[in-house]
């Protein structure tokens, strides 16, 4: 990796052979990432559960299906005009936490992403990618909606779809981030949302 900048096609398939991290040894596949290569605005989860790993794709199952419906009240679609990829792209065994050292050895990746996509919005899915991408002392109850200006892209941090599904109270509080992200993204934002 490094220096070098690889076209699109040649990461996507270095990266689906990637076994730099022991989370190899117990995929199914490695999810990369859907949508548009060139959007605006990136989407980041934490890495995939047992339905993304057996289809290769982020966000397929429940918390998948409520993701959707979020981005469609905002005009956001995986299809169109949105990336969405994750902190890491394989599985952590029973759902953990990635570890710190497997959310490192998988960043190059992400990084490779962001600058192929240039995305001039991120938004981060929950409390484990606004740490990796945000930082600091980043809680994700205290600081979720507000907005940082992190290596020159607005970002901030929604509540991770699987949280709002299992706390339903949640949810009023990430429509008002929704609406904020809504604004942001068209004042921001040139192709057509
Ligand atoms: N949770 C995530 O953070 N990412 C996925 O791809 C699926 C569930
Ligand atoms: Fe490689 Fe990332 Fe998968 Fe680890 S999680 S094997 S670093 S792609």
């Amino acid at each position: 990796m490094g220096k070098i900048i690889l076209s699109w096609d040649d990461l996507e398939s270095a990266c689906k052979s990637c076994t730099k991290c022991p989370l190899h040894e117990t995929r199914a596949n490695v999810v990369f990432g859907v949508g548009n290569r060139s959007a605006e605005v990136l989407f980041i989860g934490e890495g995939p559960g047992e339905n993304e790993d057996l289809k290769g794709e982020p966000f397929v199952g429940r918390g998948g299906i409520l993701l959707d419906n979020m981005l469609e009240i905002i005009g956001l679609s995986r299809k169109s005009n949105i990336f969405i990829a994750n902190i890491v792209k394989c599985r952590p065994p029973n759902n953990r936490d990635p570890h710190s050292s497997e959310r490192e050895a998988c960043a190059p990746w992400l990084n490779e992403q962001i600058a192929l996509i240039n995305p001039k919005i991120i938004v981060c899915l929950g409390r484990i990618a606004a740490g990796e991408i945000i930082g600091g002392d980043f809680k994700i109850s205290r600081d979720h909606g507000k907005w940082y200006e992190i290596k020159g892209r607005k970002t901030m941090a929604l509540y991770h779809p699987a949280a709002l599904l299992r706390d339903p109270n949640r949810r009023p509080d990430t429509f008002v981030d929704l609406k904020e992200l809504e604004s942001v993204i068209k004042e921001t934002c040139t192709q057509t949302y």
